[in-house]
């Protein structure tokens, strides 16, 4: 009988499952890699937990994962920034349940340990019975490495890995490109969507550089904007392109008349956003200051993703964080002027729902592809994920690799990125 199914003789190394060209389905369904990912990926490499706009004073925090390992990123009375293991030095309960908020001190509900906003263990309820064998000095809330760029907050367990500017090289230019969405205003977090999927994470992770889909998932939403925005969304076979940028981080351009906001502003106003002009107009604003915070509203013509748990992805930050092999929960934080005009960042609101929402016409088609991805890949264990689309046309740019806009690049940097990570063995990591 023939062999219906390619049957692949794999050794126990991760890395023997990502090539060039495809990986192998045991990447979204496998328990064991899942866990081996937490520890060599998650655990070791920078991860992304914050906008500085989400803790914008002192004692302002918030709480978040990275892998599976609860921590809050809080801004001290100095304004540093600091991330703290979620973890009691007691015995280990969690000592902030809240998803974010402002306080002086984090207060443990068990017995009652008290830390400093900087995680330093300040008091502890009747103290004399440990006599002389305490020394609160021994027992801060555990402290993570922190650095950021451009407002974004990355944070890692690994003392030993590369700054953090190396670590974004030439990612770090989109994320400036991103970020004049603030039309001048600093940029800010105004609320998030939290949605779970049945899916693996790196699902997510290739879904945000992948224009392949766009007309076929969004129908549903292309059939809801007007002509002119049709056409700017029709952009498949257009001149955009995919980049991989290194450490797995990539940049899919979809618009380029969109890559620099503050480019090219005298081009006309669409259509859509014509009582937005005219409304900031009649507020007084000067009609190049229209026409730049139109074109903010409007978003970035790109998503770049940052490897491994964050895209900045034309209008909002999409953050992904790994819960089972199978499980992935996403929040989608939208991105508002902070201070700019209040009919603006309405718009943005309202631009967010209408493609991210709970009841958007983009998000939920595609969380639907994704739960397919992953249900079909319990079919047929021994089968690989092909990822070679327009590899042929790949060529070398000034920052990596750059294809065509509908090319599989910027998958294919994520796993070069997870195979090198994962090759290396665990307690090697980062010397
Ligand atoms: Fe926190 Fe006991 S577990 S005070």
């Amino acid at each position: 009988m023939t062999n219906l199914i390619e049957t692949v003789l794999l050794d126990t190394c991760p890395s023997d499952l990502v090539q060039a060209d495809r990986v192998h389905t045991s990447l979204y369904t496998d328990a064991k890699l899942f866990d081996e990912e937490l520890d060599k990926i998650f655990y070791k490499t920078w991860i992304w937990v914050a906008h500085a706009s989400e803790i914008p004073d002192n004692g302002s925090y918030k709480s978040t994962y990275i892998g599976k390992q609860p921590v809050i990123v809080v801004r001290d009375r100095k304004k540093d920034v600091h991330v703290l293991l979620n973890r009691c030095r007691h015995r280990g309960a969690t000592v902030c349940e809240h998803k974010k908020g402002k306080t002086n001190s984090f207060v443990c509900p068990y017995h009652g340990w008290s830390y400093a906003l900087d995680g330093s263990l300040r008091g502890v309820p009747h103290p004399e019975s440990y006599a002389d064998c305490l020394d609160k000095g021994d027992l801060p809330l555990v402290s993570l490495r922190v650095e950021q760029y451009n407002g974004m907050i990355f944070a890692t367990f690994n003392d030993q890995i590369e700054p953090l500017v190396d670590f974004l090289g030439p990612a770090r230019k989109w994320i400036d490109l991103f970020m004049k969405q603030g039309a001048g205003y600093p940029v800010k977090v105004s609320g998030e969507h939290r949605f779970r999927f049945p899916g693996n994470w790196k699902i997510q992770l290739e879904n945000t550089t992948d224009a392949y889909h766009f007309p076929l998932v969004h129908k549903s939403f292309l059939s809801s904007v007007d002509e002119q925005t049709l056409e700017l969304f029709d952009f498949v076979q257009g001149p955009g392109y995919v980049e991989d940028l290194g450490n797995g981080h990539s940049v899919m351009v979809m618009i380029p008349d969109l890559v620099d906001l503050e480019a090219n502003l005298d081009l006309p106003i669409p259509e859509r956003f014509e009582a937005l002009a005219q409304e900031l107009r009649n507020e007084g604003h000067e009609e190049l200051e229209v026409r730049r915070i139109v074109r903010a509203v409007g978003g970035s013509g790109f998503n770049l993703n940052l490897f491994p748990n964050v895209a900045c992805s034309m209008a909002f930050f999409r953050v992904l964080q790994p819960i089972a092999v199978d499980e992935t929960e996403i929040h989608h934080a939208v991105i508002t002027m902070d201070g700019g005009p209040a009919v603006a960042n309405r718009y943005r609101l309202r631009l967010h729902e209408h493609f991210q929402g709970p009841m958007g016409f983009g998000t939920p088609d595609d969380s639907e592809a994704w739960e397919r991805v992953q249900k079909g890949a319990n079919a047929g264990k021994d089968l690989w994920i092909m990822l070679n689309r327009g590899l042929a046309g790949e060529k070398p740019s000034d920052d990596g690799l750059i294809s065509d806009v509908s090319a599989e690049t910027g998958m294919r940097a994520g796993y070069q990125q997870w195979k090198k990570m994962m090759a290396v063995p665990a307690a090697k990591q980062g010397e």
